[in-house]
């Protein structure tokens, strides 16, 4: 956790950008997996711990603008809390980590809202996604749960203030990317004929785990690369396979996230085909990295890596014409079928949940209609602190396939029959976490093998164990 500063200066901030009121944030409360005390691991919200650092259940603040001050809503353990699940740090205590001024029980927050509905004063609260947030609001606001209105201007000024990353912040994604590469580096030893999918999962997820860590999202590990959020399945691996390992994990500490993805060759050998779609993907991600810079649009970094693809594939005989032709018309996105990346912080895709568009579109981009494009999680202009996914990828997915050909849709473009002679190929995706700087960009983490030759040695070395 930081120093208590840091969560205050947050809070000031806050507070200097908004007009008198009163802003609420709820922390998260436990959630039952099949009954009450069967629970699912906790994870904060990731708002309420950028402006207080505190990671335990049952929490809420009530920040008000006018005085900067804050209380902070808990109580104190129970002794049956204490029998079942230990000694827990006290509301007092967690305040003072938190650098908060004032506690209060749970209660009393229902109170503070009503006092400043009373008196005219705003309520300022974010978008609930739990239903049980949506109800706590709903009964603070005095409103029925769909009539629950969170504040544009709070989640403007929380997007502005969490999308610029501190070098602490950064320091802590970094961590994160560290024990990435524990992971991905463990999945690429554990690529050999005749292990499953669920094992080099469960591998990957231990080294994670072995660090105080967990995983920042269910981790991709498939053969099925072209299926973009598959996860592992019992599927034994043989010799050729192509094994997509998309995962990521938490800062123990601080729980700030990565993601990264790499591609093995189960066996430690890539054929010819898959060199070609690897190299394609490998090219139109190190271009995307390159063109990554503070005043560029991250929508233009994505079309960058489009036409890398789109020329790749023209050469590999899947798409024909000019490249820049192509991404015009969306043809490419028949193989490479999302957008380039996203923010990436507390969450993983960073405050998705405070509304996609308005922390990657705002006012400054507008979300393209075309299929593929239109995935792009965040068009903007990148700003330095920005701290960005850049995962192209290039699939063949065997109902997209179908769907486009019974259409004959961009049939001047697309090679229809070349195409369905690669179905069952898979997909390729590369991702990795880049900064934006004050003069360009850098990749955090340590260098995971990505150059072909070097994720096959790393492959390779796991037979050798
Ligand atoms: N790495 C998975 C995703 O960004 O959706
Ligand atoms: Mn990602």
């Amino acid at each position: 956790m930081f120093s208590s500063a840091t969560f205050s200066d947050r809070r000031a901030a806050l507070a200097d950008a908004l007009d008198d009121g009163l802003v609420v944030l709820l922390g998260n409360e436990e959630s039952a997996m099949g009954y009450a005390s069967n629970l699912y691991p906790f994870r904060q919200d990731a708002s309420f711990r950028y402006y207080t650092g505190l990671n335990a259940p049952g929490l809420a603040v009530a920040l008000d603008t006018a005085t900067g001050e804050t209380t902070l809503y808990g109580r104190e353990a129970s002794l049956e809390d204490r029998v079942w699940n230990g000694d827990v740090d006290s509301p007092e205590t967690l305040a003072a980590l938190a650098g908060i001024e004032h506690v209060a029980g749970p209660e009393a927050l229902a109170d503070a809202t009503a006092a400043a509905r009373a008196s005219g004063r705003p309520v300022h609260v974010l978008p609930p996604y739990r239903d049980r947030q949506r109800l706590r609001l709903a009964d603070l606001l005095g409103v029925a749960p769909g009539a629950v209105e969170p504040s544009p201007t709070l989640i403007d000024a929380v997007i502005a203030q969490r999308l610029v990353k501190t070098d602490a912040e950064v320091g802590e994604i970094e961590r994160a990317v560290e024990i990435a590469a524990e992971m991905h580096l463990t999945a690429m030893w554990m690529a050999q004929p005749g292990a499953t999918e669920y094992e080099v999962a469960a591998a990957l997820e231990a080294s994670a785990y072995s660090h105080g860590s967990y995983p920042s999202f269910p981790s991709i590990v498939s053969t099925r690369g072209e299926v973009a959020h598959h996860t592992a399945s019992g599927h034994v691996l043989a010799e050729g396979d192509l094994l997509l390992h998309d995962a990521g994990c938490v800062a123990p500490e601080t729980g700030y996230s990565s993601d990264i993805t790499r591609v093995s060759p189960v066996g430690g050998a890539f054929s010819d085909r898959q060199l070609g779609v690897y190299q394609t993907v490998l090219d139109a991600q190190l271009a995307a990295i390159e063109a990554s810079a503070p005043g560029v649009a991250y929508r233009d970094v994505h079309d960058v890596a489009s036409r890398h693809v789109a020329d790749g594939l023209v050469g590999l005989g899947l798409l024909r014409g000019d490249p820049a032709d192509i991404v015009d018309a969306g043809a490419h996105a028949l193989f490479f079928t999302h957008g380039l990346g996203h923010a990436m912080g507390l969450d993983v895709h960073d405050m998705e949940g405070l509304g996609e568009d308005r922390v990657g579109y705002a006012d400054e981009a507008t979300r393209s209609d075309q299929f593929g494009t239109k995935y792009l999680r965040f068009g903007r202009a990148l700003r330095p602190g920005y701290v960005m996914t850049v995962e192209p990828g290039v699939y063949f997915n065997a109902a997209l396939l179908e769907q486009w050909r019974a259409e004959n849709r961009h049939a001047d473009f697309v090679d229809y029959d070349e195409a369905e002679r690669w179905v069952g190929f898979g997909g390729v995706r590369l991702e990795d976490d880049v900064l934006i700087t004050d003069d360009g960009h850098r990749v955090l983490g340590p260098e995971i093998p990505k150059e072909p030759a070097d994720v096959e040695a790393a492959v390779q070395s796991g037979a050798e164990v």
